[in-house]
């Protein structure tokens, strides 16, 4: 009996909510896949979905040639990215706000793609979710996010550069730290989870971290803070996540020129409030953006490598409304609702605070 050949498919494939440094590893990956492999289409969509809502839709072709260049190395999305524009409560120019998500399935649909594979936090996917279910298309999702606070996985993409990036921020601070009998506090992203700010800071050899999953008085940092100082060490490095709420239990934010706000500024307050407590000299580095630029480290390389080929094979089979995951050190799926039940926190009760306590480093909460 003669083999019938099953037809192409079309692919979509677009970056959604804020960059982060592997983005380009996991399109690499999935473009080599799906064309490698299955001989189908690959349609990179700009600006996430807003290049299906913008007439004509914004879109390239993505051919082999971009496996043979240098994007595995290079940070950003050449896709683009945006972490505004929800399309089902989109901001209109006179400031309301309007449902455009028909004019989003309408361009999946003129692009007459097979599925979508979706590389974004849990906002993306509550969204891309959403579109799915009403527009009635494939969705594969791809975990990213430097916050790592996506559910059902170890690992989103951006974590570990940025993890790498903060640790060597408290590499370069340390020397400068000790050569001027400095407390140096460091100001990490995060957003609402303190992942970074706790494994850079154990990584970093922090004496003191702070993160929103924990609650701390200044009274215990100054504490902890004079008695390192008490034990002949003229310097200390203190952590603290951006989430982390002031003295009035208010998370601190900064507005931007542009319009908006992001979380930002508790480094400062606690820098102020440290040096009239006990004294020392302090100073404030908030390391923002630089977190999330730049080459990804080795780890993000392979893991987004992992997730491109598992979603493109998702696909392959047919298993939508999933997401790649990184658990037991290897790529597994779950159900996309999984995911994005429960944003993933620190806990208090897990073994990384138990090995910071183990060193000696304060949580402000004792
Ligand atoms: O979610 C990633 C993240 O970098 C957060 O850690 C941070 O709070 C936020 O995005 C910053 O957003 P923006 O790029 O809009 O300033």
């Amino acid at each position: 009996m003669a083999s019938q050949a099953r037809p192409a498919k079309t692919i979509g494939i677009l970056t959604s909510g804020g960059d982060c440094s592997g983005l380009n590893a996991a399109i690499r990956a999935v473009v080599c896949r799906a064309i490698e492999c299955h001989g189908w289409r690959v349609l990179g969509i700009r600006q996430g979905t807003m290049g299906l809502m913008r007439r004509p839709v914004e879109f390239e072709e993505l051919g082999l040639r971009i496996v043979t260049t240098n994007i595995l190395r290079m940070g950003g999305t050449i896709l683009g990215t945006t972490n505004k524009g929800d399309p089902f409560a989109f901001p209109m120019p006179d400031g309301s706000l309007r449902d455009r998500s028909a004019e989003v399935i309408a361009g999946y649909r003129e692009l007459g793609l097979d599925a979508l594979i979706g590389i974004g936090g849990d906002g993306s996917f509550a969204i891309l979710r959403r579109l799915a279910s009403e527009g009635g298309f494939n969705l594969v999702g791809i975990p990213k996010t430097i916050d790592n606070d996506v559910g059902a996985t170890e690992n989103s993409i951006g974590f570990q550069s940025a993890v790498a990036v903060a640790t060597e921020a408290l590499d370069r601070l340390q020397p400068t730290a000790a050569s001027h009998d400095r407390v140096m506090i460091l100001e990490l992203m995060g957003r609402d989870a303190g992942h970074i700010a706790l494994t850079a800071g154990i990584a970093g050899g922090a004496d003191v971290i702070l993160v929103p999953e924990i609650a701390y008085t200044l009274e215990n940092v100054a504490r902890h803070i004079e008695k390192v100082r008490e034990r002949g060490r003229n310097f200390a490095l203190v952590v603290v996540a951006e989430a982390v709420k002031d003295t009035l239990g208010q998370q601190v934010q900064r507005r931007h020129g542009g319009g908006g706000a992001t979380l930002g500024g508790i480094g400062q307050l606690l820098g102020e409030e440290l040096a009239r407590r006990t004294g020392a000299e302090t100073r404030v580095t908030v390391l923002g953006h630089v977190q999330r630029g730049g080459e990804p480290n080795a780890t993000d390389r392979l893991i987004a490598s992992a997730f491109g080929v598992h979603a493109v094979d998702l696909v392959a089979a047919g298993r939508f409304d999933r997401m790649v995951a990184w658990q037991n050190r290897r790529v597994v799926d779950v159900p996309l609702a999984d995911a994005i039940a429960e944003p993933q926190r620190v806990d208090p009760a897990g073994a990384l605070v138990h090995t910071a306590r183990g060193l000696n480093i304060s949580f402000g909460d004792a």
